[in-house]
């Protein structure tokens, strides 16, 4: 890690703009308990700095699953400057197009599952949560069943903050105080093996357990009003929760012989994370729509994608059918050109293979975790990894990971997140084997000196 050496006047500066951000920026899931403000300047490969010239390792990609190619990468940039200087913006309404939209639409359908035949721009994984739901819905009013009004989703999952997205995540505290929420969804529970037990009452095999709990709630709505269900392939926010092999199979046939769509939010999983381009298909999930966004730019650019099915697509977007939805920035042509760049780079350096290789690092770094009394549950999937912290292993009580990572920020310079008491791992697929090494030793450390209570010894 290094310190660039500020003057006096750069550090009062720093400051300054510390104690502004405090005043005048509202933060995305802003706590109140938080007063640290972390300002970040400057990024290369998997290393960030701050204003104060500090140096920090990032291993959670841009602080949110984002940042395959890592930061800094020129060819992002050079395609993105590029675009601007030849043309910015312009509108994807009124039969408008960009010859980046259409190039990136068609690179993805030939990335994505089989069945998928068209895209719908986003600006980041909400809106096309949103433009999932508003698919489905058409699909079943194009089709004549416009009664198919309900979603199903499961309780951890997380698919957006906004008033249909946030509907649909399994967030209790997300929805305090801005209710009433949108109506016709209900909730599921999630695979969630480390707690099946305890969370489904009963020691039966959980998949059997989800599925029936599943079969129960569609035939509770009516299944002739149910549009769809919405998973992420292995949840993330909600803990890093990988489902038994035979989950996503069965809900697949379940959802099928009751005519209900599937919704894949691969906001987090495509384009590498789990170790393929999408991480449907490897689990069996024949989704009809595919959410994506953070991964398909790294985070250079504010960026969603939407495929549909063929089948899905040709009803609600197909040549004799108006498909009254979009917004100014759908397919906004420099996002698609960086987009098109970090496809590239990811293909070009070989990425999405280099995922299964960090996977078999994060396994090797990790393990020394799970001797812990701190530790519950270790979940390594791909690139992406889960630390559950408990007070101890036979209550398996909660212990909440915000000072683990305040701490692991202060001390060793890394920088991790907290989902209650799952710490996660998301680094830049580019980062070096000694990079993650010095992050596990890290967290380790810090771990190792946290107390039931919270704090954390000297
Ligand atoms: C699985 C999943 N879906 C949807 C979203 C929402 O995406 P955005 O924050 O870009 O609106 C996120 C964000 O973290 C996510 O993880």
């Amino acid at each position: 890690m290094t310190t660039t050496e500020l003057s006096a006047a750069q550090q009062a500066s720093a400051h300054a703009l510390e104690d502004l951000d405090r005043r005048h920026l509202v933060h995305p899931q802003q706590s109140g308990a938080n007063p640290d403000r972390l300002v970040i300047v400057r990024g290369d490969g998997s290393s960030v700095w701050d204003v104060h010239g500090r140096e920090y390792l990032d291993i959670c990609g841009s602080g949110n699953w984002a940042c395959q190619v890592g930061h800094g990468r020129e060819e992002l940039v050079t395609a993105g400057a590029e675009q601007l200087g030849r043309l910015a913006y312009f509108s994807g309404f009124f039969g408008f197009s960009n010859d980046k939209a259409v190039r990136l639409a068609t690179r993805l359908i030939e990335l994505a599952p089989d069945n998928m035949e068209r895209v719908f721009f986003t600006s980041g994984g909400s809106e096309g949560v949103e433009t999932a739901m508003k698919v489905s819905r058409l699909f079943h009013h194009h089709r004549g069943q416009p009664e198919r009004t309900w979603f199903i989703s499961r309780n951890l999952g997380y698919h957006g903050a906004t008033y249909g997205s946030g509907t649909l995540t399994g967030f209790p505290g997300m929805q305090e105080g801005v209710g009433p929420n949108l109506p016709h969804v209900a909730k599921v529970s999630p695979p969630y093996l480390y707690r099946a037990a305890e969370m489904y009452g009963t020691t039966e095999d959980p998949t059997d357990f989800l599925l029936r709990e599943l079969d129960d709630t569609i035939r509770e709505i009516g299944p002739d009003r149910v549009a769809a269900m919405i998973g992420e392939p292995v949840i993330g926010g909600g803990g890093i929760l990988e489902p038994p092999a035979d989950y996503w199979p069965r809900v697949r046939e379940l959802l099928s012989r009751y005519g209900i769509l599937l919704i894949a939010d691969e906001v987090v999983t495509a384009f590498g994370r789990t170790g393929s381009w999408f991480d449907s298909p490897d689990r069996g999930m024949a989704p009809d729509i595919i959410v994506t966004a953070k991964g398909l730019t790294s985070g250079y650019a504010p960026l969603g994608a939407v495929l549909m099915s063929a089948e899905v697509g040709g009803t609600v977007a197909g040549d004799d059918v108006v498909f009254g939805h979009g917004h100014t920035y759908s397919a906004h042509p420099t996002a698609c050109a960086i987009a098109l760049a970090n496809l590239d780079v990811i293909e070009k350096d070989g990425l999405v293979e280099r995922a299964r290789v960090i996977e078999d690092w994060l396994r090797e770094d990790l393990a020394p975790l799970t001797g812990l009394p701190q530790v519950g549950d270790v979940r390594v999937v791909g690139a992406t990894a889960g630390i559950e912290l408990v007070t101890d292993h036979a209550t398996r009580e909660p212990l909440m990971g915000d000072p683990v990572t305040t701490e692991l920020q202060h001390k060793h310079g890394v920088i991790c997140r907290a989902y209650g008491p799952t710490i996660v791992l998301s680094p830049p697929l580019v980062i070096e084997r000694d990079q993650l090494r010095r992050a596990g030793a890290a967290l380790t450390e810090v771990i190792s000196r946290l107390l039931p209570d919270g704090r954390i010894t000297a």
